[in-house]
């Protein structure tokens, strides 16, 4: 297990150099280099179907934001109103969606160990969580972001088209064991061209760079 984790760090790398705005890896195991998170700045840009969480407008990354509005622009085009519940997060942002879900554990009984156990399953630490790339964005329809989400018509048509514009989703139902995080009907990942063989084949990022590889 350590191997793989340091293999997957050593792709990352090198698929961060070569090509930043696509396959880069966050995840339990691999942090965002604090640098290229706080380069990021500079590149986000508005996101077209955006919500407010406290924040004004959800941004990402320019080829990941432009995927985005179009592809939410083809869904309202077909019928399906989706927009973006949460897009880039500083660290800053992803502490305090921590602190609040940790806290609502703790309030509940649940004693330190497990709270974090528990917050874990769905929100990653400052640090480790893909918000941070800019590359990723939580697209439903409904009020809260939301299992029941995976059984509406909107989900369905993301699923279906996502990979045309260089999405995929990015926490599956069934590889909990290797993305660290359960199933999240919600959560979609701009990856670019490999979007079409993550979806077609049903595998994980974490599995799409260690075929690359092999
Ligand atoms: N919900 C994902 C895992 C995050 O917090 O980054
Ligand atoms: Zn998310």
């Amino acid at each position: 297990m350590k191997a793989v984790s340091s293999l997957l760090i050593i792709l990352s790398c090198l698929f961060h150099i070569s090509e930043r705005e696509s396959v880069i890896l966050v995840n339990k195991s691999n942090p965002i280099p604090e640098s290229y998170e706080q380069e990021l700045s500079s590149e986000l840009h508005d996101l077209a179907y955006s919500r407010q969480d406290g924040r004004e407008t959800q941004k990402m990354v320019k080829n990941a934001a432009k995927a985005c509005n179009d592809m939410l622009a083809a869904a309202k085009a077909a019928g399906y109103i989706l927009t973006v519940s949460s897009g880039y997060r500083s660290f800053e942002y992803q502490q305090i969606i921590y602190n609040l879900r940790y806290s609502d554990y703790i309030s509940r009984g649940l004693s330190e160990e497990e709270a974090k156990k528990e917050t874990e399953k769905y929100i990653a630490p400052p640090g480790f969580s893909e918000h941070h790339t800019g590359l990723c964005a939580d697209i439903h329809s409904l009020p809260y972001a939301d299992i029941s989400f995976s059984r509406t018509d909107e989900y369905k048509w993301l699923i279906e088209n996502c990979a045309k514009y260089g999405f995929i989703l990015r926490y599956p139902l069934g590889k909990e064991e290797i993305t660290g995080y359960c199933f999240e009907p919600w959560h979609f990942r701009y990856v670019g061209k490999c979007a079409e063989k993550i979806m077609s084949e049903g595998i994980t990022l974490e599995e799409y760079i260690i075929s690359k590889k092999n």
